[in-house]
Parts: C-alpha cells; sequence; structure tokens
C-alpha cells in the first residue's frame, strides 16, 4: 500500500521539472501565494534576524534562500522530495534536509518560528499529525505561519474560467490512482473550523488569517487562480499562529 507522503514525494520528484518552469517569477524570492504576496511587504514573520527558522515542506527553498539572504538568524528547510530540494540554491545560513512533515529529525523546541508557503500541509491526511510535529520542535510562543489553498476554493473546479460551484465543500480527500490502483497524488481538504480545530487540539493559537486580495496589475493565471477568479474570490489563506505557552506539545 502506498502512503500519501510516498505517493506525494513522487509526484513531486517527478514534476520539480515543470514546475520550476512554470513559476520562475513566483519561485524568484519569498512569495506566501499566487497573488504575489511577497514576506518583504508584509513581514508575516516577524523579526527573524536572531531566530532559528524552520520551513516545511520547502521545495526549492526560495523562501528560506531569501530569508538567508536577508539576514536571518539561521533557517532550515525540510521537503519530502529529493527532486525538489536539488533545485535548492546553497547559501550561508541555509540548512537543508530531507524528511516528511509527520517526522521532522529535529529535537523539541529546536525552533524560534517555523513556516510554510504551500508546502507539506495540503498533502497529508492527518493534519492534526502534522501540526503537532511543528508544535514540538517550536518553543512556546514561537510563532508559526502558513499559508493553503483557500477553504472555499475547494467548491470549484482546477480551472480559472470556471465559476460553478459543483465538489461538496465538505468532501475532504481528493486522490488520484494508476489504474492498477497504486495511489499516485494526494491532497486533503479542511473547512476552515477543520483547521481552527486542528490548530487548538495541538497547542497552538490562532492570531489572524489573512486572504490576500488580488493586485489589479497581476495578469498572470495558475491553475485555478486567476485575475477573473481573484476578482471574485481569495484564492488563499494564511493562517498566523503561535505556539501556545499553556499547551504542552505531545
Ligand atoms: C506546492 S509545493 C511548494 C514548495 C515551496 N514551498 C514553494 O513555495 O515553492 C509543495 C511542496 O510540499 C512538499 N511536500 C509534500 N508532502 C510533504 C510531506 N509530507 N512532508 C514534507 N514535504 C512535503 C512537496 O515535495 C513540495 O515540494
Amino acid at each position: 500500500m502506498v502512503s500519501p507522503s510516498a505517493a506525494n514525494r513522487a509526484h513531486w520528484d517527478a514534476d520539480a521539472a515543470r514546475y520550476h518552469a512554470d513559476h520562475a517569477a513566483y519561485l524568484d524570492g519569498f512569495h506566501w501565494s499566487p497573488e504575489m504576496l511577497a514576506e518583504k511587504d508584509v513581514r508575516l514573520l516577524g523579526d527573524v534576524s536572531r531566530a532559528r527558522v524552520l520551513e516545511i515542506g520547502c521545495g526549492s527553498a526560495p523562501c528560506a534562500a531569501w530569508l538567508a539572504a536577508d539576514g536571518v538568524g539561521l533557517v532550515a528547510g525540510v521537503d519530502i522530495s529529493r527532486g525538489m530540494l536539488a533545485r535548492a540554491p546553497r547559501v550561508d545560513r541555509l540548512a537543508l534536509a530531507q524528511a516528511d512533515v509527520l517526522a521532522l529529525p529535529f529535537r523539541n523546541a529546536a525552533f524560534d518560528v517555523a513556516f510554510s508557503a504551500f508546502g507539506a500541509l495540503p498533502f497529508v491526511r492527518d493534519i492534526e499529525a502534522a501540526l503537532a510535529e511543528i508544535r514540538r520542535v517550536l518553543v512556546p510562543g514561537g510563532r508559526f505561519v502558513f499559508s493553503v489553498n483557500h477553504p472555499m476554493r475547494w467548491v470549484f473546479p482546477d480551472d480559472p474560467q470556471a465559476f460553478t460551484a459543483c465538489i461538496p465543500y465538505f468532501e475532504r480527500e481528493y486522490e488520484e490512482r494508476a489504474v492498477d490502483g497504486t495511489l499516485t497524488y494526494a491532497e486533503y481538504h479542511r473547512t476552515f473550523g477543520d483547521y481552527v480545530r486542528a490548530l487548538r487540539a495541538t497547542g497552538f493559537e490562532l492570531h489572524d488569517v489573512i486572504e490576500p486580495e488580488w493586485p489589479t496589475e497581476l495578469t498572470e493565471t495558475w491553475g485555478q487562480w486567476s485575475p477573473e477568479r481573484g476578482r471574485i474570490f481569495p484564492g488563499t489563506a494564511i493562517f498566523v499562529c503561535a505556539a501556545d505557552p499553556a499547551a504542552a506539545p505531545n
């Protein structure tokens, strides 16, 4: 039986070249979402000049590499795909490891800040297991910021010109299988309530949810993100959280 992690590792290994060819502008710097929300403009991570920072599902680490160049204390990136990691630049203050978010190779409280830009979290079936693992490696009070598909995007087809809602908001799983039934890709939907409950259950405080608006000058279409849709409803949700000091990690 192929696990979601194994299926997605193979998927991202095989898709790494296309992903980088199609999204060169997005991957040039630290962007939180296809709306091109840039960390240099919003500073959702706060002052990390002395912080130990962990990026989850870093891919080729454009975000972590940008932080390293910007003067972070230290930044580590993990990703399950060797094919994605192999495209990362080698820069000072950046360390990379191949790892599953479900089993992070770090001691408890090793990081002051953790973040993820569309990495890992949409691809694990058990979101609480992933969040508990991130909470474990964060210091009490440590900031955790992550961007994911906006939950309401799920109801529309993966087509930027489609505006008819047709997929149930309460359907949580999307899986692709080969003809012999082998799992080849897995992505999991969460409602807004699912995220709030999972964060609370794993010892996080939720401080904010940012829904970036589509910039009027942005004409690029990316999968289901497009100017037409962006004018009408959000494509991304960014959850700004902190490890609750009163809640001990599991
Ligand atoms: C959409 S890409 C985002 C990559 C990067 N954050 C970026 O902005 O380009 C999703 C990444 O999540 C990684 N990923 C998927 N499942 C994972 C898991 N269980 N643990 C760690 N990384 C995972 C994939 O290998 C892929 O690099």
